[in-house]
């Protein structure tokens, strides 16, 4: 019977594959940045990157995946075109993968200029990302509505007789890629540092916003308070001097004093805002310290 509630543990392993390319695809493209802006980028993971590609994703992953789209062509006559399409991609990709790795292999002799590498590169990292969004967004869910638990289970057996363990994810990272875990590792550590230092600006920023708000209501209590008692003693004074005009006299003078209470209160909203302003302009400033560093 067909299982349509957990997720068959094939397609999470190619889940599971697909956010460790991810990684290496941010990677790749970050040192590439670098080598176009004329930064001082590490070859050796560049070089790892791609290597990665060729000795991992084109020898392990996407033949996993071909058995799977192999099984799934001879039950479904449509997605049999369109895992011919990815299938056609995944030889292309291993071709383009190792000429980037030539090139760059010539680059670090000195052969070949930084832009060829830097526009080779990119165009990879393009294609692999559009080949993993059709496969998780289009491929994946229809395979998975087509298959029976039956047809995993046996799947399974198959990709079981070529076992291998990833290089640089796996329980053990191969010498060949160490430039490049290293490189990963003190990334995901950056990641957290600047989680965690957005976090503090972000509360302080906070902070600070409250006691703009806390001092502008304690002035505007203030000058209210201030108001009220004017008003009240210019009342009793103006009754005691002339009790007979008293009442049009304090209604005017009340108007007058509510004006000047008015316009204090709007001045200290004014001041509350441009703080405030300032808080968040300080707190941007500070992100974007915190992203270029
Ligand atoms: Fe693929
Ligand atoms: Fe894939």
């Amino acid at each position: 019977m067909k299982d349509t509630h957990a997720r068959p543990p094939l397609i999470a392993t190619l889940l599971a594959e697909h956010v460790h390319l991810a990684r290496i695809m941010e990677l790749m493209a970050a040192q590439l940045d670098e080598l176009a802006n004329g930064a001082a980028s590490d070859s050796h993971v560049l070089y790892e990157t791609v290597s990665y590609m060729v000795n991992w994703a084109d020898r392990y992953h996407h033949p996993r995946e071909d058995l799977i789209y192999g099984r799934a062509a001879e039950l479904d006559g449509q997605l049999a075109d369109d895992v011919d399409s990815l299938q056609r991609q995944h030889d292309a990709m291993a071709g383009k993968a190792q000429a980037l790795q030539q090139l760059i292999a010539d680059w670090r002799r000195g052969g070949v200029d930084s832009e060829a590498v830097v526009n080779a590169g990119r165009a990879y990292i393009d294609h692999s990302r559009a080949h993993m969004r059709s496969e998780e967004e289009l491929v994946f869910p229809r395979i998975e509505s087509v298959l029976t638990a039956a047809d995993w289970r046996e799947l399974e057996l198959d990709d079981r007789l070529r076992p291998a363990s990833d290089p640089v994810f796996g329980p053990r990272i191969d010498r060949e890629f160490r430039n490049l875990r290293r490189k990963l590792r003190r990334g995901a550590r950056r990641r957290i540092e600047e989680s965690v230092l957005a976090e503090w600006t972000g509360l302080e920023a906070i902070l600070e916003s409250l006691e703009v708000l806390g001092s502008a209501n304690h002035s505007a209590a203030q000058e209210t308070a201030a108001a009220l008692r004017t008003a009240l003693g210019d009342s009793l004074r103006i009754l005691r001097e002339t009790p007979l005009t008293a009442a049009p006299r304090c209604a005017i003078n009340n108007t007058r004093v509510a004006g000047r209470w008015l316009g204090a209160v709007a001045g200290i909203a004014r001041d509350a805002a441009e703080d405030l302003s300032r808080i968040s302009r300080e707190r941007r400033r500070q992100l974007n310290r915190l992203n270029s560093a």
